[in-house]
């Protein structure tokens, strides 16, 4: 039986992670949040992200873990609360992951990261990647969606409208524009657990995958 460890499992990425590795009975799910939610699958470990060194995971030692954690400039207040969650939390899970012994690791990242950007979002993304990256995992994939295309509760006026265009236009961006056409939640669940699962059979250290390549890659997930 393997053991699964996720953060941000209640969000839109989150939340189709979850519902796949849930499929099936030979893994165990824990998802770590911040509030006891209604996520059905997963145990559900409650923990403060800014003391994760102190979270009790018991016996529930991952073999994997999976970080679709994120949030928005506005939501956050700050360009340092944001990075607050979008790079510390993110490093301080893989962090706390690898202490109790997983091997492997996949980041939920986005399309344009880029730790030399001088734009927040993009600069933070990349250097989230590269710390990652750097914690010494057997293997670290990550995921750079394009805008995510799912049934979002939250009111986020921007991304609806880039959304909206985009799912308009999608058919037309073709060749090196088909990275910007939306990315369906599910497909990047699907397209994230294929990539590492081929990983580990290539024996590749670390993945990197576009949104471009998301949709074949999803194609090829069977559970
Ligand atoms: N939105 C897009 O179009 C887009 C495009 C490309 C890439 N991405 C990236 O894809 C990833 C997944 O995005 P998503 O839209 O699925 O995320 P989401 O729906 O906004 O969910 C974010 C997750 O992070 C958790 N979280 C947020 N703030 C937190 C905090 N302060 N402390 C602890 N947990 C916190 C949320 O938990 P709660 O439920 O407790 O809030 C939730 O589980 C993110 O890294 C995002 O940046 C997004």
């Amino acid at each position: 039986m393997k053991t699964i460890w996720i953060a941000g499992a209640t969000g839109l990425v989150g939340q189709s992670l979850v519902q796949r590795l849930s499929t099936s009975t030979a893994h165990t799910v824990v998802a770590f949040v911040r509030k006891r939610s209604a996520l059905q699958g997963p145990a559900q470990v409650v923990v403060d992200f800014d003391h994760l060194e102190n979270a009790d995971v018991g016996s529930l030692r991952p073999d994997e873990a999976f970080c679709a954690l994120g949030t928005t400039r506005k939501v956050a207040g700050s360009d340092e609360a944001f990075r607050r969650v979008d790079l510390d939390y993110v490093v301080a899970f893989a962090k706390r992951a690898k202490a109790a012994g997983a091997h492997k690791f996949v980041l939920i990242s986005s399309l344009g990261a880029d730790a030399s950007s001088s734009m927040l979002y993009a600069r933070t993304k990349g250097e989230a990647e590269e710390a990652v990256r750097a914690l010494g995992f057997a293997t670290v994939v990550v995921v750079r969606p394009s805008v995510l295309d799912g049934d979002r509760k939250e009111s986020r006026p921007g991304e609806a409208v880039a959304l909206a265009i985009g799912r308009v236009i999608a058919p037309l961006m073709l060749g090196p524009l088909r990275k910007y056409r939306p990315s369906p939640v599910d497909e990047v669940a699907r397209a994230a657990i294929v990539a590492l699962r081929e990983s580990e059979k290539d024996g590749r250290s670390f993945r990197i995958c576009e949104a471009e390549e998301l949709p074949s890659l999803a194609r090829n997930y069977h559970h």
